[in-house]
């Protein structure tokens, strides 16, 4: 029996979905009120926002919250949060906004997805920002780079969504929190890791997993599919290594899969706060944080991510990290290690970087059973071999 779901982060779970009489009248009234088009990474957000994942945020942030969570990784109440969820638009734009206004939001295709009590308009200094979120200002961090193509001006308050922009792109997967919740009571766990990841999962992913599934009741993957990096293997492609890898090695009964429609922001030890609430919100209680967790390039030390948990009380988190060391295959091991169980040197290691693997794959070679499983190496390659069907 469960003895009862984690607290959602804040103490309440947000939703900000519109009832059938509030989505009558926001389309009655859109007409009428000043347009703001959402990029699709805006679109992802405001969706996150509704939905509670980013519980306790009922907006994007106005600048009280922003400024806070920027310089103290905390929201104005006090609650952590590290990553700044703001509505970021060029200044003529924001000129046009008058703060206590309803603006009606708009996907690129025209279609009205709700409504932001426009609450707080300011502007903000990128470089401040960089340095505070990505710990670097350098334009070739993906994260840096974002912030410079995006409007200097935030705009922040509630929102209410009538509608997503399009269907959800992965159906079969797509569970809100109200619903990861509800599956979690079912099936009466209590225990529930999270796993967030942006790429196929791997035989040191693997490790992790399986270690925590001695442990823990039940496993979440919970893949990030938003908008990541363009090197990064297409979600599509993702979820079908998922699949193979879920129906050959583990038990349906104590794993579920379900995606998550965020986007990939490469703030590292930040981010990884952030991936941990929001599968707090999901329903986990546990939370697994390996090598350069949501890192990229050189830009985060390889055990930042664990360390940024150690500035707040375990309570104040809520969830717990589960942190992993780098992990590998050991041929004289002859299993999957770490520096932590494994004393042989580093030339009997299978560890192959991202760019190898891509290399292979290009070179129609299969990775070997010691990286990746026969069954998702098929899948990749088949990928390399028509990236139409990608
Ligand atoms: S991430 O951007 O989502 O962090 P990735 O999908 O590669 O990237 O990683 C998912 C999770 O697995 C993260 O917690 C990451 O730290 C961890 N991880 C990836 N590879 C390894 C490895 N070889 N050893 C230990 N942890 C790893």
């Amino acid at each position: 029996m469960s003895q009862g779901l984690i607290r959602p982060h804040g103490g309440r779970l947000v939703n900000r979905w519109s009832g059938p009489e509030a989505t009558a009248r926001i389309e009655r009234e859109a007409p009428r009120l000043p347009r703001l088009v959402l990029s699709r990474r805006q679109q992802s957000d405001l969706q996150l926002i509704a939905s509670g994942a980013y519980s306790p945020l009922d907006g994007f942030m106005g600048r009280e919250d922003f400024e806070s969570v920027i310089h103290t990784s905390r929201l104005a109440s006090g609650t952590v949060w590290t990553i700044p969820i703001s509505l970021a638009v060029q200044q003529p734009v924001a000129a046009r906004l008058s703060p206590g206004d309803p603006v009606a939001l708009y996907s690129s295709g025209n279609t009205l997805l709700g409504l932001l009590q426009l609450r707080d308009r300011f502007s903000c200094e990128r470089d401040e920002i960089a340095r505070r979120v990505f710990r670097t200002t350098d334009p070739s961090h993906p994260g840096v780079k974002r912030l410079h193509e995006e409007g200097e001006w935030l705009l922040g308050g509630k929102v209410t969504l009538i509608r997503r922009a399009a269907e959800v792109e992965f159906p079969k997967y797509h569970l809100d929190p109200i619903q990861t919740r509800a599956l979690i009571r079912r099936r009466g766990w209590n225990t529930i890791v999270g796993f967030q990841t942006r790429n196929p999962i791997h035989r040191a992913h693997e490790f992790m997993l399986k270690s925590a599934l001695e442990i823990f009741d039940g496993l979440m993957i919970h893949p990030l599919v938003g908008e990541t990096q363009a090197s990064d293997i297409p979600a599509r492609v993702r979820l079908r290594c998922y699949e193979v890898l879920l129906e050959g090695y583990y038990p349906k009964e104590r794993t579920l899969l379900t995606v998550l429609p965020a986007v990939m922001r490469f703030a590292g030890p930040r981010e990884a706060i952030f991936h941990a609430l929001v599968r707090k919100n999901y329903g986990c209680t546990h939370f697994i944080v390996g090598r350069d967790h949501a890192g990229v390039g050189n830009f985060y030390g390889p055990y930042d991510a664990q360390r940024a948990f150690d500035e707040f009380t375990p309570e104040e988190i809520g969830v717990t990290p589960l942190c992993f060391e780098h992990t590998f295959y050991c041929a004289a091991c002859l299993s999957m290690a770490s520096f932590k169980t494994c004393p042989h040197p580093t030339d009997r290691h299978v560890v192959l970087s991202g760019t190898k693997v891509r290399e292979m794959l290009a070179r129609r070679e299969a990775p070997p059973v010691e990286f990746t499983r026969p069954e998702v190496a098929r899948v990749l390659m088949e990928m390399y071999a028509n990236p139409e069907n990608g």
